[in-house]
């Protein structure tokens, strides 16, 4: 009575966190880093906005987004890549990226791809939605490592040429979660270059785009523009949840070409979740707005420095390049994370429950992901207490 497809899907990261911590006892004040759940403040005046369109509560919204929000977009992807978008055929407003992520692959993979299964890419560690949407499909999951010795992004030169005949997507998110590495113009060109020889998409994961130090992400987008590869190769999907502190408004845009477009809208009317007429007027004026994201980014620069300055000499620490995780080595990502619990009351993720293993080992097990969200002095303390749990 039940699809065999999702039987072998291990339990979900939090309850499973849960499961190995919640029979102990906090050895300290309770300081949770493990969910990604942005604390710094949203612009004040989105109440405000909400509160001026209440009366369109009364209305169902359109399902691509007001072509006010569809501009609002626009107009942000040219001012940060460079690239011109028509708001009538190369975007659409998403209920938050996750939704987009899974039902962009239920509208583009093909039930086949070179006379075999399609297979889908993605890195691991990973997005968790990622594995369920290729699921979801029929598709083959095959997982990349992204580890220490591949720079944390999956090596695409290294996947044997029959698997990447069978490819039909590749998931990529930069900067990544949980490793904030980046992927550089160079990196995106190679993949690029692969999608356009291989005949495959490319589902570009870019909503921690914004959260950056020093020089903005390269994004898939202009890489492909500059390129002239062709546009259906390339799907963007960003979000207001970490670039503007508005994880509870659930919005984000994905970006493709004209014919993946339609395919995702045509599916959409059918099945998809819009976003609320007021909650899409909100997101218009928040994608106008710059200067809440700069002090954002302000906050996670003091965010990072206190981490090097606590963790800096701890062996194979690596600093972020973005994002706001730590993905900090240790021997076991388990045993870490539940002796933090017991001796300091300190939460932290196991690295291995964003991971898979394949052929027995899981790249994420010698890794714990500390989220830099909590303010910043329960950070401080938060990060010395780490500090002197597992690394002393
Ligand atoms: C890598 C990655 N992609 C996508 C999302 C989804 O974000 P949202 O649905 O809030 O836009 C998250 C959220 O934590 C994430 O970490």
């Amino acid at each position: 009575m039940f699809p065999e497809r999702f039987s072998n899907l291990p339990a979900y990261a939090f309850p499973r966190l849960r499961s190995l911590v919640d029979a102990h006892a906090p050895g300290g004040a309770v300081l949770h880093m493990t969910i990604g759940e942005p604390t710094h403040p949203f612009p004040d005046w989105v109440g405000d906005v909400v509160a001026e369109h209440a009366h369109e509560f009364g209305r169902y919204p359109p399902n691509e987004g007001t072509i006010e929000l569809r501009q609002a977009i626009c107009d942000w992807t040219q001012r940060r890549y460079g690239v011109t978008l028509e708001p009538e055929r190369h975007v659409m407003a998403l209920n938050g990226t996750r939704e987009g992520l899974y039902n962009a692959m239920m509208a583009l993979c093909p039930e086949e791809k070179a006379g075999g299964r399609p297979v889908v890419l993605l890195p691991n560690p990973f997005y968790q939605v990622y594995m369920v949407a290729a699921l979801s499909v029929g598709a083959e999951p095959v997982l990349l490592p992204a580890t220490p010795e591949t720079g944390h992004l999956p090596d695409f030169g290294a996947v044997p040429e029959a698997v990447l005949e069978r490819t039909a997507v590749v998931y990529l998110c930069s900067p990544s979660n949980p490793q904030g590495a980046v992927a550089s113009d160079a990196y995106w060109r190679d993949l690029i270059g692969l999608a356009e020889r291989y005949d495959f998409r490319i589902f570009a994961d870019e909503c921690y785009s914004e959260i950056y130090r020093g020089t903005p992400p390269a994004g898939a987008l202009n890489v492909a523009h500059v390129m002239g590869a062709d546009p259906e190769r390339v799907a963007i999907f960003h979000s207001l949840s970490k670039r503007s502190n508005l994880p509870g408004l659930r919005s984000g845009f994905v970006a493709a070409g004209p014919q993946s477009m339609a395919r995702i809208k045509q599916l959409r009317n059918y099945a998809g979740a819009p976003l609320p007429l007021p909650l899409q007027r909100v997101a218009e004026r928040v994608w106008a707005d710059e200067a809440h994201v700069e002090e954002n980014r302000r906050l996670y620069a003091e965010k990072y420095a206190l981490a090097d300055s606590i963790l800096g000499d701890v062996p194979g620490y690596v600093s972020p390049e973005a994002g706001f995780f730590l993905w900090l080595p240790v021997e076991d990502g388990e045993a870490a994370a539940l002796k933090l619990w017991c001796e300091t009351g300190v939460r932290v993720l196991p690295g291995a429950y964003l991971s898979r293993e394949v052929a027995g080992h899981n790249p994420g097990q010698g890794f714990i992901r500390v989220a830099l969200v909590a303010p910043k002095d329960e950070m401080a303390r938060g990060l010395g207490a780490l500090r002197d749990c597992l690394y002393a």
